[in-house]
C-alpha cells in the first residue's frame, strides 16, 4: 500500500480543526500509521523545506511552519499520493477545488493547512524525517 506524509499546519492547530481535517482525510479512506505533534525549529522546518530555499518566499515559509504546533502524520492508502493532493486541493485555496481541505478551510497560498508529499520517493524521505519505523504501526482497523 502507498504512503503519504501529512502535516497538519501550525494554522490548522491554531485554528482548532486538527479534529475536522482528521475526519475528512479518514473518511476519504486515509489509515493513520503514525501521528504525533511537535512544534518544529526554524531549522527542522527549513530542512523539511529545503527544496524551496532558493524561493522569494522561503524565509516566510519557515517563520509560519515554527510559528506553534504542528501535526504530522503517515497515511497508508491506494494511490496515496495523488488522492491525498486531490483532497487536499491547489497550494493556493483560491485556486483549489470546491470542498477540498485547502478551499474549506485555508487563508492564503502561505497559511493554507496541510501539507502533502508529492511523490512516492519525497513520501519516504518525509516520513523518515518525522518518525522512526518503531513509531509507525500496522493500522488494519
Ligand atoms: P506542500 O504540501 O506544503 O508542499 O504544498 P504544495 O506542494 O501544494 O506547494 P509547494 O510545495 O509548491 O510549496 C510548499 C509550501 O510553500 C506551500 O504549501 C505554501 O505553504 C508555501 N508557499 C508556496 N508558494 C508560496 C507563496 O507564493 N507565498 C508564501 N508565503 N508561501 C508559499
Ligand atoms: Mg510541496
Amino acid at each position: 500500500v502507498e504512503r503519504t506524509l501529512t502535516i497538519l499546519k501550525p494554522d490548522c492547530v491554531r485554528k482548532n480543526l486538527i479534529g475536522e481535517v482528521t475526519k475528512r482525510i479518514q473518511e476519504a479512506g486515509f489509515k493513520i500509521v503514525a501521528m504525533k505533534m511537535t512544534k518544529l525549529t526554524e531549522d527542522t522546518a527549513g530542512g523539511f523545506y529545503a527544496v524551496h530555499k532558493e524561493r522569494p518566499f522561503f524565509g516566510e515559509l519557515v517563520e509560519f511552519m515554527s510559528s506553534g504546533p504542528c501535526v504530522p502524520m503517515i497515511l497508508e492508502k491506494e494511490n496515496a499520493i495523488a488522492d491525498f493532493r486531490e483532497l487536499i486541493g491547489a497550494t493556493n485555496p483560491e485556486e483549489a477545488d470546491e470542498g477540498t481541505i485547502r478551499a474549506d478551510f485555508a487563508d492564503s497560498v502561505g497559511e493554507n493547512i496541510v501539507h502533502g508529499s508529492d511523490s512516492v520517493e519525497n513520501g519516504k524521505i518525509e516520513a523518515n524525517y518525522f518518525f522512526a519505523e518503531s513509531e509507525v504501526v500496522a493500522n488494519k482497523a
